[in-house]
């Protein structure tokens, strides 16, 4: 049995290279699920589509059970005619591999690929994605489904991209079989090269931990107390990268018959939290996301637009592709609201306006069985005489005139600093206080950043940031030395940049990095935290400013910065709450904020290091109003303008209106609810 990480070898890449993902203009598309439904249907489908301009289909996501028979012989007959539907319809094909759930015939004969959760029990088939990630029956069976699917359609004219299982990772991507717990091992072997590396790495001198040989380990099910944060951790790392190199797996089937791009649907969001995308992106031919606003977060407009930044922050400031997001309602939230009139235009082109080259729904028919009977679609229940459909209509066509936008990337000089793994140790067991949540402070950073007009891209800490003007850093938990040196480069070369609490606090391996934190960043921010004094999620904190703060407060001593504001009261009053570090010899100010500032006083903050950083805010953004630009190669920008809010925003521009075809030369409003987008003349 070959597991996971045991065939070193680097996966073949194939002789073909893949071309980028070429389409023609911005791509206006969805997930189609034919299976559900008749030929007749599909004829009524084709017409439908092209009347709403949709030019880009997602098919055979959940095809498994429709293309394979239990004696392994496929069946290719009626995919074969919806590819030539579609086809002759013009509208180009995001080719799934049909992988995501195996059939029943499948698991029955070998429940030993199904999922066990971490107290030790199985999931069952009946739902969806049920497969063990390190299983090689498993992958054997699907990968010969792969194989098939890319044998037959991989030169199709129709194909345009691939697109590989289906969010991988969804719902299996913690798995605690013995055959995971042994891919565990290989890879912590291949990590560690000794049971005493990954002893030190561990710190199992702490409650008697200590491993005498890899079989000894498992996968952290569950136990009595909390278990061993660095083991949590490693866990999540082989997680995820169990999933990627299944990915790889596939792509690599798929190259070796076909020239086409290929991609996977990430899941950028706030309830998925078990992919380290960072290390997935550079596998991908293009990026690609998936998105449904969350009605469970205090402010889901707000997560849309980092989400976005942070999708167009994997693909290094390229454009991505918008997968899958929804017209209305989804089905998966306790409860599930429909979208306002005017909102699905609005959230689609804030990803537009964020680097979005590609705006796909799920799904095309809302289906009338299954666990998603109630979700939305492009083409409702009630059918085409409705405000939804026309709707629908009224994007396509929006979509169809902002065609020279395509390839074009978001102006952007300020980052925000954000990690996989400080998500997942921030919010693990036993931390000084499980009111602060990791997302919660990143979130609160880029809304106080949209707030004050500020584009952001939201990327990897360890990447080059050089170039940035000004750099956030929320809660950045988890530093690796990489890390920490790309921000003090950074800074050096002039961005400025504002630390907040709880950063720079362990190293890779959730080991704390002693002598007062954030131990990395001490001297870039010339201060030095003794001691972290959480406050109870209700109690509110003040600083002297009079800024209003709340969940966090620490003992911290400003050994070589400058004190902006001090804790008023609380358990640090009197004690430092903001300080700056001012840049010298061409280096940028470096701030660090110890308390979580309330929204408002979180805007003025960021808008006045903005200012000193250099960056203008965007005129008219604001609450309610996004403002963001995308520039091409050529120079020419365009300008969007996103207003949420009830009231008109007015802006002054020179140029052409994309979505009402007139040219606009000076003050011109943008009516509450609608959206505005201009090619700017240049200057
Ligand atoms: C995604 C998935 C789709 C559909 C959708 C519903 O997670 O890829 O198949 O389930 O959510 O919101």
């Amino acid at each position: 049995m070959t597991l996971p990480f045991m065939d070193t070898a680097p996966h073949p890449r194939g002789a073909r290279i893949a071309p980028r993902f070429a389409h023609e203009g911005i791509a206006f598309g969805c997930d189609y699920n034919p299976e559900q439904w008749s030929r007749e249907t599909w004829r009524e489908d084709m017409a439908l589509m092209r009347e709403a301009g949709v030019d880009l289909v997602a098919i055979n996501i959940f095809g498994w059970a429709e293309i394979q028979r239990p004696d392994g012989s496929f069946d290719f007959t009626r995919l074969d005619e919806v590819v030539a539907l579609l086809h002759e319809s013009g509208i180009r094909i995001n080719l799934g591999t049909g992988t995501s759930s195996p059939p029943p015939w499948l698991t029955t004969r070998h429940p030993e690929i199904l999922p066990v959760v971490a107290d030790g029990t199985t999931r069952y088939p009946g739902g969806r994605q049920a497969w063990c990630p390190s299983s090689p029956v498993f992958r054997a069976a699907a990968l010969e489904v792969v194989e098939a699917v890319a044998q037959r359609y991989g030169d199709h004219d129709a194909v345009e991209l691939w697109h590989v299982s289906n969010e991988l990772g969804c719902h299996n991507v913690h798995c605690h079989c013995d055959v995971s717990a042994a891919a565990f091992r290989v890879w912590l072997e291949r990590r560690y090269g000794t049971i005493d590396g990954l002893n030190a790495a561990w710190g199992t001198a702490f409650w008697s931990q200590r491993y005498t040989d890899w079989n000894e380990i498992l996968t952290p099910r569950l136990t009595l107390s909390t278990r061993n944060p660095s083991q949590l951790l490693d866990y999540r790392r082989f997680s995820s990268d169990a999933l990627l190199e299944y990915y790889r797996a596939e792509a690599a089937i798929i190259r070796r018959h076909s020239a086409k791009p290929i991609t996977t649907n990430f899941m950028v969001t706030a309830h998925i939290d078990g992919m380290d995308y960072a290390t997935w992106a550079s596998d991908m031919d293009v990026i690609a996301n998936d998105h449904y606003l969350d009605h469970r977060l205090p402010d889901p407009h707000g997560e849309l637009s980092f989400a976005a930044d942070l999708v167009r922050g994997l693909a290094g400031g390229a454009p991505w592709l918008l997968m899958e997001h929804s017209t209305g309602a989804v089905n998966w939230q306790p409860v599930n609201p429909a979208k306002a009139p005017g909102q699905m235009m609005r959230d689609t082109l804030v990803h537009v306006a964020r680097g979005a080259d590609a705006a796909c729904f799920f799904q095309w028919r809302a289906s009338l069985q299954g666990s998603e009977k109630y979700h939305s679609a492009l083409l409702p229940h009630a059918g085409t005489d409705t405000a939804q459909w026309r709707e629908v209509r009224e994007l396509g066509t929006v979509i169809g005139a902002l065609g020279e936008v395509q390839g074009s990337r978001v102006v952007a000089d300020a980052a925000v600093l954000f990690s996989w793994p400080s998500w997942w140790a921030t919010d693990a067991e036993n931390s000084p206080s499980s009111a602060v949540g990791y997302l919660d402070q990143v979130h609160a950073a880029h809304r106080a950043l949209r707030d004050a007009g500020i584009t952001a891209d939201v990327v990897d800490p360890e990447r080059d940031l050089r170039g940035y003007r000004l750099i956030v850093v929320p809660g950045l938990h988890v530093v690796t030395d990489a890390a920490a040196e790309r921000l003090r480069e950074a800074v050096a070369s002039g961005a400025h940049t504002l630390v907040t609490f709880f950063s720079g606090i362990v190293d890779e391996h959730d080991r704390v990095r002693p002598g007062g934190y954030p131990a990395p960043w001490r001297e870039l921010l010339g201060v030095r935290v003794v001691e972290f004094t959480p406050t109870l999620p209700d109690a509110a904190l003040t600083l002297a400013s009079g800024a209003g703060a709340r969940l966090w407060a620490e003992r911290v001593v400003a050994v070589d910065a400058e004190i902006v504001d001090r804790f008023a009261d609380g358990p640090a009053r009197g004690l430092p709450a903001l300080t700056r570090r001012a840049g010298e010899g061409g280096a940028g100010d470096a701030w660090y904020l110890a308390t979580l500032l309330d929204g408002g006083d979180y805007t003025r903050l960021v808008s006045r290091i903005a200012e000193a950083a250099g960056l203008a805010p965007e005129a008219g953004a604001g609450r309610d109003v996004e403002v963001v630009r995308r520039k091409a190669d050529d120079g020419t920008t365009w300008r969007f303008v996103i207003n949420h809010g009830t009231e008109g925003v007015d802006i002054v521009v020179r140029g052409t209106d994309l979505v009402a075809g007139v040219s606009v030369d000076g003050a011109t409003t943008i009516p509450g609810g609608t959206v505005g987008i201009f090619r700017e003349e240049r200057a």
